[in-house]
């Protein structure tokens, strides 16, 4: 699908994302949170769309499990797959900080590279990553959905942390450090990127 469009000419529109983002009162950005299955992704990212509704702020959660109910239910969990699944929600959260949303990822995103090119979608300081350094033992014991047993009874194939990889960011913005001791909940993991946007000018 990719680089097969030829012909086309990009249509310019009279509003400007700076209208877009007065009429909202903030900026768009992605809040890309990364991390094993069961790390708390999807908590956390609901968590914090809440959060900044209740501050009067508009945010959208694009949830990698959810998106392949409707946008992605033709991808399956390949490398490939997983990159055009990686590709498909950098391109909409893409779309969403152009609308001047503030735009909450939530999917494993496994590979750098996809990340990567994600975040190069976007201008310098737009794309936040976030990363659920949840070590997979207790990913694995806490195993909410039961996959991680379907996945070790051979249930699954290619299930990560299992029998797939998932490459640790490097340089995360923001790495939440979870370990059995240690578990900030969510509340204030999303107080905490709450003042990250704050200090950055997107909440307006
Ligand atoms: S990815 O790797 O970013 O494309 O995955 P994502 O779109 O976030 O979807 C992950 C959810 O799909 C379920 N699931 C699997 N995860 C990993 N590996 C395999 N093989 C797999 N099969 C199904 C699982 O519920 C993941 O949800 P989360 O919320 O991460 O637990």
């Amino acid at each position: 699908t990719v680089g097969k469009s030829t012909n086309i000419v990009w249509q310019e529109c009279m509003v400007k994302r700076e209208e877009r983002q007065k009429i909202l009162g903030q900026k768009g950005c992605v809040i890309w949170i990364t991390g094993l299955s069961g790390s708390g992704k999807s908590t956390l990212a609901c968590t914090l769309d809440h959060q900044l509704s209740k501050r009067g702020n508009l945010s959208y959660v694009l949830d990698g499990d959810n998106l392949r109910h409707g946008l992605n239910k033709n991808l399956g969990f390949s490398p490939e797959d997983r990159a055009e699944n990686i590709r498909r929600i950098g391109e909409v959260a893409r779309i969403f900080v152009d609308a001047g949303v503030i735009c909450i990822a939530s999917a494993i995103s496994p590979y750098r590279k996809d990340r990567d090119a994600c975040r190069q979608l976007l201008q310098p300081g737009e794309f936040i990553e976030v990363y659920m350094n949840f070590p997979l033992k207790l990913c694995e014991e806490r195993d909410p959905k039961g996959l991680y047993k379907l996945a070790r009874a051979g249930k699954i194939k290619g299930f990560t942390g299992v029998d797939d990889p998932y490459e640790e960011p490097p340089n995360s913005e923001i790495v939440m450090e979870l370990s059995e001791g240690k578990c900030p909940t969510p509340a204030e993991m999303a107080i905490q990127l709450l003042s990250y946007l704050e200090e950055r000018g997107f909440l307006g």
